[in-house]
């Protein structure tokens, strides 16, 4: 067992699991209750491994490759509204619905059997160097510890969402169903235009075809999803929305789209910290087939 810090990040328990400390009980409540239906498609992730970009990916994939005036202008929320955070009644009231962004585990999340499942995993200490990030650029958190604090907090589940391992072994159990696709941050990194491919064909294969007959189409999903225009575009959209929100209120030292690599987490362990993390993921996945997915 790895001891606990002193300083730990909040979070706000509702119903024995954990959310963000600023999401409004109701709204998780009404997001917990809410009834999946045929036509939706949920973008699921343990939080940090890719949620943003393949929301972006998926609001460009419905059109055209561009980015909708609405995004542009707000948020990708305003097509991808975020289900514990936003409640039920954000999709009822979503008239240009995409997606549906959610952190939840299998059990927990909306289930329809006609409704689609996008899961996107990332290797575990890059998910977690990304999430200490995260908590220090939302002051909700209200977090001053060091890196190795924040560790100590995810190896334990004491953080919003709780434990990846929880998470990632219960969409695991369901990568082979037809209705989910399981994806990897890593895969998306290492060959885009293949990921896009495989977006489109679990959507329909009128959309794979769409974008196969049309190079412009992927082209600009390839351009308009990019790390670095993502970096220009998405976080000047999630600062409005935090500028209007002063709860919300981010410092501006850190950045939501941030480095957007793999293995970041050589730049931020330390040997012990190393170590304690290769336990954790023996503990969490041995004899799984998860334990091949990442490099050491
Ligand atoms: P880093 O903090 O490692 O840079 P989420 O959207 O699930 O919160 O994940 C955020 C992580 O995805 C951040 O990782 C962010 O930089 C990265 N990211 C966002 N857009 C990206 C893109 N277009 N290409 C690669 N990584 C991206």
């Amino acid at each position: 067992k790895v001891p606990l810090p002193i300083k730990q990040p909040k979070y706000n328990l509702v119903q024995n699991f954990k959310f963000a400390p600023l999401f409004r009980t109701e709204n998780i409540k009404s997001g917990l209750n809410y009834k999946a239906k045929d036509s939706d498609k949920f973008i699921v992730t343990f939080p940090k491994c890719g949620t943003t970009w393949t929301m972006q990916i998926c609001v460009l994939l419905f059109n055209d490759g561009d980015v909708p005036n609405d995004v542009a202008e707000k948020t990708l929320y305003v097509r991808i509204p975020f289900l514990e955070s936003m409640g039920a009644q954000a999709i009822d009231q979503t008239s240009s619905l995409t997606a549906i962004k959610t952190h939840l585990p299998f059990d927990l999340t909306p289930y329809n059997p006609n409704a689609k499942y996008i899961y996107v995993a990332r290797n575990p200490k890059d998910a977690c160097v990304s999430f200490y990030h995260h908590h220090k650029l939302f002051r909700e958190y209200e977090f001053d510890g060091s890196f190795h604090d924040f560790m100590l907090c995810w190896l334990n589940g004491e953080i919003e969402c709780g434990s990846y391992k929880d998470n990632l072994l219960s969409w695991w159990n369901h990568k082979d169903d037809d209705n989910v696709l399981f994806l990897l941050y890593e895969e998306m990194k290492d060959n885009i235009r293949e990921a896009i491919l495989k977006m489109a064909t679990f959507f329909g294969k009128e959309y794979r075809t769409k974008i196969e007959e049309n190079a412009e189409i992927l082209n600009k999903i390839v351009k308009n999803s990019d790390f670095t225009f993502m970096k220009q575009t998405t976080n000047k959209s999630f600062e409005m929305r935090s500028r209007a929100n002063a709860a919300i209120a981010e410092n501006r030292d850190y950045e939501f789209i941030r480095k957007g690599i793999v293995g970041d987490w050589k730049n931020h362990f330390t040997d012990e910290d190393n170590q304690l993390f290769e336990a954790w993921f023996r503990d969490s996945f041995s004899g799984s087939e998860i334990e091949s997915l990442w490099d050491k």
